[in-house]
């Protein structure tokens, strides 16, 4: 079929709206329709192709992978990317990189001031302590920040989404001193991989690609009058640090870890040898006419 008679039906389908509906909602469906169609006919798709993709989303909806197959596919960072190009058009500079959130963030874990143990003492692996600063892009300490922190387990797993953790296990929220000083005590993560199972993990195969990710560390830091950076750190000397099935990686996000011990764990309750990350968040002041980093998205919540 021709583009012609394509667009023919596709106009039909669209004058066939009875009231204006939302605009918004209606210029994006009619274009991603649109593409689809072209695809469809491009690419020769079968009835039943067509039927077995929409039979895989269904099953990714159900299972609650979809927003794992989001940053798998790569929206997640090309948003990221968009977000970038926003900023750097208003001349925004200076700030700690943005990278994706995932899907694994749980509202409404404690809130301590200046400090916060993530682990409850019999998490295995290496001890880690991290600190550091949320500063301004002018460099000016931001006391009253709220630092949210989420990592997984020995395991690769969530608090929260692994019903056999305590609960917030290795999530926090610090609130920063009023000299900018945050820290935390926890234990090294790990890398982990898409459910071996899932539905993410049989489009990834047919893709060829792999569904790992490098040990890494969440978070949100916001504070008022500030735009919201949702990022993570990752930890380096991990074998897939640059081959991030969800291209979270990012250049200024991959602190170096020390070996400490002795008198320095001392402030952190810490004794023998730990790693040691010394991390600064830099945020940069809200302007107006900026897409929101306060993204809306459906988040679990934890009482
Ligand atoms: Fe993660």
């Amino acid at each position: 079929m021709d583009r012609k008679t394509i667009d023919a039906l596709l106009n039909k389908i669209d004058a066939s709206a009875t009231h204006e509906g939302d605009a918004r909602t209606r210029a994006i469906v009619n274009r991603v329709v649109r593409d689809l169609f072209y695809t469809i006919e491009d690419l020769d798709v079968q009835p039943d192709e067509f039927w077995a993709a929409l039979n895989f989303l269904a099953e990714a909806g159900k299972s609650g992978e979809l927003g794992l197959i989001a940053p798998g596919l790569g929206f997640e960072h090309f948003l990221d990317l968009r977000l970038d190009e926003a900023e750097q058009k208003a001349g925004l500079a200076g700030g700690t990189p943005r990278t994706i959130e995932g899907p694994l963030y749980v509202a409404g874990a404690p809130e301590s001031v200046g400090h916060a143990r993530l682990d409850n003492g019999d998490e295995p692996g290496e001890t880690l302590v991290m600190r550091g600063r949320v500063l301004g892009e002018d460099g000016a300490p931001v006391g009253g920040a709220l630092v949210e922190v989420w990592h997984a387990n020995h395991l690769g797993n969530y608090s929260y989404f692994d019903a056999s953790q305590p609960a917030f296990n290795l999530r926090r929220s610090i609130r920063t001193n009023a000299d900018g000083t945050y820290s935390f005590r926890s234990v090294v993560p790990i890398g982990y991989s898409v459910p071996p199972e899932g539905k993410t993990k049989q489009l990834l195969d047919s893709l060829g690609r792999h569904g790992h990710r490098p040990a890494h560390i969440h978070f949100f830091v916001s504070a008022p009058g500030f735009r919201k950076l949702t990022t993570q750190i990752n930890i380096e000397g991990d074998p897939y640090l640059w081959d991030d099935f969800a291209f979270a990686t990012r250049e200024g996000l991959v602190p170096a870890v020390k070996k400490e011990e002795g008198a320095a764990g001392k402030p952190y309750d810490v004794s023998g040898q730990f790693a040691l990350i010394d991390f600064d968040f830099t945020l940069v002041h809200d302007r107006q006419g900026l897409p929101s980093t306060e993204v809306e998205r459906v988040r679990a919540e934890a009482a």
